[in-house]
């Protein structure tokens, strides 16, 4: 096929960087449909000389637009418009939020492929998974209950581990009985069914920003409208909180207390209470997300808010799957009377129960002690994957990088200096040298994170840490490199 021709007017002036307006231009061809699939691009060498500009800023516009679905590249022939056309580009800022979601999570499916070290996602290691215990679990529980196990549960739960979920938060100040327990398929399911039993569409939803990436996803397939109050190191400012209420009159907050997802922090005591104070006073009820609960490496162990809570509007939530075995999907719920009716009817529309097997074999595997075990290998562990993680960054990530250490977690959230390379383009140039992270925008539910990257220590060997964060830091090197070459072309 033969080469397509397009248009392309570079404004040297302009404050955009000449590969930004490269990406606009290309991509807004596509859109129109004046580049059709299957055109191809000039190649990189060509077109810089054609336009004049370095070759790189059309190595990282290809590139770019590649990550984006946009572009192809066929080995020994050329880059091509692909067939994936209409999909939304990467995230130039301005685009709508959704959009640039879209577009982020896009360039997030580069992670997956063989070979790189990859830090973007939420898992717990792997290898920490008891595999050869829940084998034995599983045929335990089914040779003691025969068909009662693989029979529809009580949408509730199975009762045995209600009553030990009952005694494990009794004993981090919960008071509570096995009928205020909903069990549910994980964390995930948790926070969706409290939104639909205490949200109409159109509702608006407070959180941080940023937040958990699921939460924004389940507001918006539920039509919630959800906003993100900024943080300060002890995690949702309450000024601002205070102010959102006012303002947006919202019918629930959605927090996670011990080390956010995605910045680590942990709040508190006296934000706790704060916290507590200003959601009795406006009878807000609030979803407490304690899913890394269990990730502490040091500082004080904090009671969760529902211990705190004497009008009953905390709804606790917490799951077996980052502490065990994600993929067994055990989570539940703590909430009080009216809150619980809701609760059990919209479970019970959405799946009817949790599997009762898998049910049965996380309550065997705790009363053979299988989590304390668990938590206390987890934490050795993740301690020292942590140190090396701190070590590392100190060491590769740019000079004018922040960090706070996380006391617990998973994750170390990093803030790039604002003036370099978004955490986008990092991601694109990062990518090239088999490493990715997760994109700080992700978890904002507006505008925000640009220069923010979320990268998970716990799955790593200290060797890959050390490794993969050197990667990064190249890549970002590579990339100054090219801002500064930018700048002197703008000023020419
Ligand atoms: C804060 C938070 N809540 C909930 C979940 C979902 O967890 P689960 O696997 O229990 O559904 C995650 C998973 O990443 C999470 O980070």
């Amino acid at each position: 096929m033969s080469e397509h021709i397009f248009r392309v007017s570079l404004q040297r002036e302009d404050v955009v960087p000449i590969y930004r307006q490269l990406i606009a231009q290309i991509r807004a061809q596509i859109e129109s449909g004046a580049l059709p699939h299957g055109a191809r691009l000039p190649a990189s060498r060509k077109l810089a000389r054609r336009l004049g500009v370095s070759r790189i800023s059309v190595v990282n516009a290809y590139s770019e637009l590649r990550g984006a679905g946009y572009l192809s590249a066929r080995a020994g022939r050329g880059t091509f418009v692909s067939h994936e056309r209409g999909a939304s580009p990467s995230p130039p800022p301005g685009l709508a939020p959704r959009q640039r979601a879209g577009s982020l999570r896009r360039m997030m499916r580069l992670a997956l492929r063989p070979g790189v070290i990859d830090f973007s996602g939420g898992s717990p290691p792997t290898e920490f998974f008891p595999v050869r215990y829940l084998q034995d679990a599983i045929n335990h529980v089914i040779e003691r209950d025969g068909a009662d196990a693989l029979s529809y549960e009580v949408p509730e739960g199975y009762l045995p581990l209600r009553a030990a979920v009952r005694d494990y938060v009794r004993a981090i100040g919960i008071d509570c009985r096995a009928e205020n327990v909903l069990i549910t398929g994980g964390a995930q399911q948790a926070i969706d069914l409290v939104l639909q039993s205490l949200m109409n569409p159109g509702e608006t939803l407070l959180t941080a920003d940023p937040t958990y990436l699921g939460v924004i996803d389940i507001a918006s397939a539920r039509r919630v409208h959800i906003h993100g109050v900024p943080i300060d190191q002890d995690g949702i400012r309450i000024d601002a909180l205070e102010n959102a209420v006012n303002d947006l009159q919202p019918r629930l907050i959605y927090v996670m207390p011990s080390y956010q997802n995605p910045t680590g922090h942990l709040m508190p005591m006296h934000r706790r209470r704060q916290l507590l104070r200003l959601a009795a006073r406006q009878q807000i009820p609030i979803l407490e997300d304690e899913v890394y609960r269990e990730f502490r490496y040091d500082g004080e162990e904090l009671p969760p808010l529902k211990a705190l809570d004497d009008s009953g509007v905390v709804i606790h939530t917490n799951a077996f799957t980052k502490v065990l075995l994600p993929g067994i999907r055990i989570g539940y719920l703590v909430a009080d009377g009216a809150y619980y009716e809701r609760l059990v009817r919209v479970k019970q529309a959405a799946d009817i129960s949790t599997s009762g097997l898998n049910q049965r074999t996380i309550h065997l595997l705790l009363e053979r002690g299988m989590l304390a075990q668990q938590l206390e290998r987890n934490r050795i562990e993740l301690r020292r994957r942590r140190v090396a993680a701190l070590a590392a960054a100190q060491v590769h990530f740019p000079p004018g990088s922040r960090w706070v250490a996380p006391q617990g977690g998973l994750y170390l959230w990093v803030e790039l200096p604002a003036a370099g390379p978004s955490a986008a383009e990092t991601y694109i140039a990062a990518i090239q040298r088999d490493v990715a992270f997760a994109i700080g925008g992700l978890f904002y539910t507006g505008d925000g994170g640009s220069h923010a990257l979320r990268l998970n220590f716990g799955t790593h060997q200290p060797a890959s840490i050390e490794e993969g964060f050197k990667r990064i830091g190249a890549a970002w090197r590579a990339l100054e490199v090219e801002y500064g070459s930018i700048e002197k072309s703008v000023i020419m």
